[in-house]
């Protein structure tokens, strides 16, 4: 398949599919909101599931993935997972859902009655996805991140704006946004409890490197195919956009959001490399480590690191020191606010139900009530901090935020699309000769 074919996006928009939905039941003639899901993997089965216990008055009517194998194990875990509930057939028959595998599976399952899609493919295909989502008309769980490069951030801008006109609502996989111990710190931070903030840090630092070869039957797959590296995505810069932007992304958005979402950086200055001695290519040509200098003006400096290195000391949070007192969150620690004597004023421990339910509570009252959200705008803003990052690590060089958004013409979508084809080898990308563009 080629990229034009590819990126094209369905001729199946029905006229009714332009109009804002504002009654669910009266538009629909029930309640049930049918669900497809696109990407049948972890994720992609994972927030089907979570999806189940934030509300069971759903029916997930259509499943999609490149790969049989990985759509049978999605729907497998998915039926285990539905049998807890005394309605289960009513949310997820196994014998009726329908399913679509190849490259057009995504057309296909559009074509379905669906009224809400997960997509929680590999990044790369998440923007020429979510064209044909909206062109669709339907409405959206996007897992994160929503792109790979500058070239994908403005289309998606653009189709966040189309989902607009046509009243469709888009909901991102960034859960700490709807957990109750991060909207409580950031509400903290915005009504001013630690002052004027004067420094930034966030980190993602991995003692793991995620991904590795790849099997089917026991028969190990050739690592320089689209297959192999379709696979093994987190391993392959083209596929994913690289850790910074496919996991970092996380970190960035809490201090984004905690700022307001109202602040850009003016200027990037990024460092990185691999240290991790895993072979290549089986193992990727991404780096594993990245340092960002953020200059958000007005003398804020944001510091991001993130690394993935087998038994590297950990870290995964986020950092806000202000004039009165000091933010901190940690994904597997407290949430607190402390005074600058290091003194914890105010702290939270999880609890609950799980922020990556709540993400899909959000959703579907959305969706039933006629509410129209989109939150894409957010997260595509923070993700360009990551795509920057990563640019000028890889460059070596120095840059206004601004160019990346405004000219950058990097592209990671391949031109075609066969599983069997081989896939060029640039190797890691080398400060000073890493062309920007
Ligand atoms: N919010 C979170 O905390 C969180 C956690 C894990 C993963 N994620 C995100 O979810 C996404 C998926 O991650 P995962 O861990 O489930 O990966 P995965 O490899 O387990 O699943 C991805 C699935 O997409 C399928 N796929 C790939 N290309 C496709 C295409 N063109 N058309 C249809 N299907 C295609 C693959 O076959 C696979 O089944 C990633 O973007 C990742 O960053 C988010």
């Amino acid at each position: 398949m080629e990229r034009r074919d590819f990126v094209k996006t369905s001729a199946i928009i029905g006229a009714s599919s332009m109009l804002p939905r504002f009654s669910f039941a009266a538009a629909k003639g029930s309640d049930r909101i049918k669900v497809g899901l696109i990407g049948c993997g972890g994720r992609g089965s994972g927030a089907t599931c979570n999806m189940m216990v934030a509300d069971q008055n759903i029916k997930i009517v259509a499943m999609a993935d490149l790969f049989e194998d990985k759509l049978l194990k999605g729907k497998n875990k998915i039926a285990n997972f539905a049998k807890k509930f005394d309605n289960s057939k009513e949310i997820f028959d196994p014998d009726k859902v329908k399913t679509f595998t190849g490259w057009d599976c995504v057309d296909n399952l559009l074509k379905e009655d669906v009224d809400v899609v997960i997509e929680a493919t590999t990044p790369v295909f998440r923007t020429p996805h979510y064209a044909k989502i909206v062109a669709a008309g339907k409405h959206a769980f996007l897992e994160k991140p929503p792109c790979v490069d500058a070239v994908q951030a403005r289309q998606m801008l653009e189709l966040s704006k189309k989902a607009d006109e046509k009243g469709l609502c888009v909901v991102c996989g960034t859960q700490r946004r709807y957990d109750a111990g991060y909207q409580e710190m950031v509400k903290r931070v915005q009504d001013g409890e630690i002052g004027d903030i004067v420094s930034a840090q966030c980190y993602w630092n991995a003692s793991l490197y995620v991904g590795g070869p790849q099997f089917i039957n026991h028969e190990e797959l050739a690592c320089d195919t689209m297959e192999y590296q379709i696979r093994n995505w987190f391993s392959f810069i083209w596929a994913s956009g690289d850790h910074i932007v496919e996991q970092h992304v996380h970190n960035l958005d809490v201090i984004m959001w905690a700022l307001g979402d109202n602040r850009k950086p003016q200027e990037v200055r990024a460092w990185g490399g691999r240290s991790t001695d895993l072979p290549m290519p089986k193992y990727g040509d991404r780096f594993s480590h990245f340092a960002v200098d953020f200059d958000m003006g007005n003398g804020l400096r944001l510091a991001s690191y993130c690394q993935q290195d087998p038994k590297a000391a950990g870290e995964i949070g986020e950092r806000l020191v202000g004039t009165k007192g000091v933010m901190y969150s940690n994904l597997y620690g407290t949430i607190s606010i402390s005074d600058l004597d290091g003194k914890k004023k105010w702290t939270y421990d999880k609890k609950g139900r799980e922020c990556m339910v709540e993400e899909h509570a959000f959703l579907l009252d959305a969706v039933r009530k006629g509410k129209h959200v989109n939150k894409l705008d957010q997260l595509v803003n923070s993700t360009l901090l990551a795509i920057a990052g990563r640019m000028s690590a890889y460059s070596g060089k120095k840059f206004k935020f601004d160019w990346v958004l405004a000219k950058s013409k990097e592209s990671f979508l391949p031109e075609k699309f066969d599983l069997k084809q081989k896939m060029p080898w640039k190797g890691v990308p080398v400060p000073g000769k890493y062309e920007l563009v």
